[in-house]
């Protein structure tokens, strides 16, 4: 009896990941997924997914999470950067010049949950190459208003600590094909006979408990973000800060409310406000294609720095009221 048990948990803890995969596929524009243990092995599966290879190059933009090139990188792929305009995205006009034959997709990243033009990027890009869209930073996000996976090819996500859908860990890979639901599968005799190898892990069913609680306080966090950001916008112009600006129909989910000062003063009195170390954040010191992984591997085509930007976190009400507060009263803001 104890051995017929241990078989048939196999078959239900996969249907327990493929329902909750069918559940969040809608968020992110697909109708099929497959989850995994990280957003980062999100990627890798989903650059396998469409067909890349050791040795392919893969456009990644050159202001984002670092795990997005080091995924690429884990596969032997290339990430190749391409610039990101002033709105930290990739720009559609500079993806010609980092296509080559050996192009084997386009990563369109929503960093810092900012709108990054999927459809423009898709218009830019021959169609044979796939884009792939990472939502981690993101939720609820809209560009030009085509919402997340309408134009994508597939959806990639982090569920970990921290983003704005957060399952405590995990990621996702969100496509229109049924097909997908088998890419993590390595207990059925199909995986066990198959060609390819198995992967390492998929999401612990566990993490999907209570998966429509987790949606709604996602919904509920991107509108208390919004909230915030409409109320800073005024005090931050007058206080020579100025803020982030989309294009029209940009809806941003603001994992974080980028920020630049108009001036050394302005920058000053952000830094120097109290609760500033819990509220503005600056931007890294080395930037994602100058890091030690990605130096030997890489193509770039001219390193950018952002010194003026600082980056406001949304999250903590009562420090981010504490720090506009002194935000105003050291720039003297008549409200
Ligand atoms: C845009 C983006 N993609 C992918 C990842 C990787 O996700 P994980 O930490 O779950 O591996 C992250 C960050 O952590 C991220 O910010």
């Amino acid at each position: 009896v104890r051995r017929a048990l241990t078989w048939t948990e196999i078959p239900l803890r996969t249907e327990v990941l493929r329902e909750a995969a069918r559940t969040l596929a809608p968020y992110y524009g697909k109708v099929f997924g497959t989850l995994t243990a990280t957003g980062m092995a999100a990627i890798e599966v989903g650059l396998e997914w469409v067909g890349v290879r050791p040795e392919d190059e893969v456009v990644v933009p050159s202001e984002c999470c670092y795990l997005v090139p080091a995924a690429i990188r884990r596969l032997g792929a290339v990430p190749v950067f391409a610039l990101v305009d002033d709105r930290l995205t990739l720009d559609p006009l500079e993806i010609h010049r980092v296509l080559t034959v050996r192009t084997r997709a386009v990563l369109a990243v929503h960093h810092l949950g900012l709108p990054c033009p999927v459809r423009a990027l898709r218009m830019a890009t021959p169609t044979e190459i796939p884009i792939i869209e990472d939502a981690a930073q993101a939720f609820d996000l809209r560009s030009e208003g085509a919402a997340v996976g309408s134009t994508a090819d597939i959806v990639v996500t982090s569920f970990g600590e921290g983003k704005p859908l957060s399952l405590m860990g995990g990621g996702g890979v969100f496509a229109s094909q049924q097909l997908l639901e088998n890419a993590m599968d390595r207990h059925t005799a199909a995986a066990r006979e198959g060609t390819t190898l198995p992967r390492s892990s998929a999401l612990h069913p566990r993490a999907v408990e209570d998966l429509e609680a987790h949606i709604k306080a996602a919904h509920e966090l991107i509108a208390r973000r919004r909230k915030a950001v409409a109320r800073l916008t005024p005090l931050l112009h007058r206080a020579g800060l100025r803020p982030w600006r989309g294009r029209l129909y940009d809806s941003p989910s603001w994992h974080r409310l980028p920020v630049w000062a108009q001036d050394a003063a302005a920058r000053e009195n952000a830094l120097m406000a109290v609760s500033a170390e819990k509220v503005v954040q600056l931007p890294h010191a080395t930037s994602v294609p100058q890091l030690m992984h990605f130096k030997e591997h890489t193509i770039v085509l001219s390193p950018q720095t952002f010194e003026e930007l600082l980056l406001i976190r949304l999250d903590d009400h009562e420090r981010l009221e504490e720090w506009a507060c002194d935000v105003r009263r050291r720039g003297h803001i008549d409200e």
